[in-house]
């Protein structure tokens, strides 16, 4: 592959993959399963991203394992409902071709594990968003790094990753216990869970936590991973009794240190990401929204709201008659993109309510857009 005996595109995606495992001292490449592709937005990619992919389509590259793809800058069948240039719409549907092209899935989602892209426990992968991974990882029992695109489609392309990180047992131990006092998470929200991950990251950014005294639903584990991965660079945590490493070998939960989360680090959390209590629009969905979390919507009193998921799933929740009440409730479904990859200030919006700690820190970080961040029931009552 290195020679170029397989092709150009080949070539170029191993000498990425060995200059990274150089880099870690990687002892080999191994199979993966599956490969998830990020930095698919134009917003957040740019044209050099479009043109790297385009190249590499033209080059004849084709992937070799089951590929997903992360949302794009707009809702590819609706776009002209939305305020944003016919020119991007344009680069975005290339952008999608090329990879159709290559043999990806087109689901512009973050959330593949939810339609089809759902690994077996232990198996190897290559997945490069962050919520994604971390998700794989800690409720599959799936193994992989924290991949960037260029590195995520290098593996989808050749099939193959470096061993290093969390695909070795040994990184795959818990280095921390955290004990969150049980009254602040609830039962039925994700966003305290998202409050709380945000938390852990920020405080041990590199570890392997592992959460002790709470049995989240798989909505919950979503946001919370989500929201690890975006204040830290967790990839992995463990829940005792319930996430399937722990489950099968209780040691790999024993660490030296523990602490507790309680009612300050909550409300540090809140005083960081809730700057306005105005919304001209509430965005939910980040990461993408389940059907479980779709059904449980409640009505919406005179708000402008996006709901965001995978088309895959919009097609199951039309079937199952789930969008028709959504939509009489006012809720507008955006499938294809997301809140923080739209370009929402060139949309016109300059403030937005979330309930994702994820959404709310890359609004903040990456456009002047201020945020409201609470639970779904306030932001939406
Ligand atoms: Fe997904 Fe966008 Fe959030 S890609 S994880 S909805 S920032």
């Amino acid at each position: 592959m290195l020679t170029g005996e397989e092709g150009p595109a080949i070539r170029k995606s191993m000498k990425i993959l060995t200059a990274l495992g150089d880099i870690y001292d990687s002892d080999g490449l191994i199979p993966i399963h599956s490969a998830h592709i990020s930095g698919i937005s134009l917003k957040t990619g740019g044209e050099a991203a479009l043109k790297f992919v385009e190249n590499l389509a033209s080059e004849g590259a084709e992937v070799r394992s089951h590929t997903t793809i992360n949302p794009g800058c707009v809702d590819l069948e609706n776009w002209k409902k939305f305020n944003v240039s016919e020119d991007l719409v344009k680069k975005q549907q290339r952008m999608i071709e090329a990879y159709k092209k290559i043999g990806a899935d087109p689901t512009c989602s973050c959330t593949p594990y939810l339609i089809g892209n759902r690994p077996p426990c232990g198996r190897h992968l290559a997945w490069s968003e962050s919520s994604a991974s971390v998700f794989a990882n800690s409720v599959l029992g799936a193994r992989t790094n924290r991949e960037g695109s260029p590195s995520a489609l290098a593996s989808a392309i050749t099939g193959l990753t470096p061993r290093y990180g969390y695909h070795l047992d040994r990184n795959r131990k818990g280095s921390v216990t955290i004990i969150p006092d049980g009254k602040l998470l609830g039962e039925d929200e994700t966003w305290p869970y998202s409050v709380f991950g945000y938390w852990v990251g920020k405080k041990f950014p590199n570890s392997v936590p592992v959460i002790e005294g709470i049995r989240p639903n798989s909505d919950q584990l979503k946001a919370m991973g989500a929201a690890m991965g975006t204040s830290g660079a967790i990839a992995l945590y463990h829940v005792p009794n319930l996430t399937p490493e722990a489950v099968r070998n209780p040691s790999l939960c024993k660490t030296e240190e523990s602490v507790t989360f309680g009612l300050e680090e909550f409300e540090g959390v809140v005083a960081e990401l809730d700057q306005t209590s105005e919304a001209e629009l509430i965005c939910l969905g980040c990461p993408h929204c389940s059907l479980d979390e779709l059904r449980g919507l409640p009505k919406v009193s005179q708000k402008e709201v996006w709901v965001c998921l995978s088309r895959k799933l919009k097609k199951e929740a039309d079937r199952k008659g789930i969008t028709r009440r959504l939509v009489k409730y006012g809720i507008r479904i955006v499938c294809d993109t997301c809140m923080v990859v739209a370009p929402l200030p060139e949309m016109g919006y300059s403030s937005i309510g979330v309930n994702s700690a994820k959404a709310a820190h890359y609004l903040q970080s990456l456009t002047e857009i201020k945020v409201h961040f609470k639970p779904i029931r306030e932001l939406l009552g």
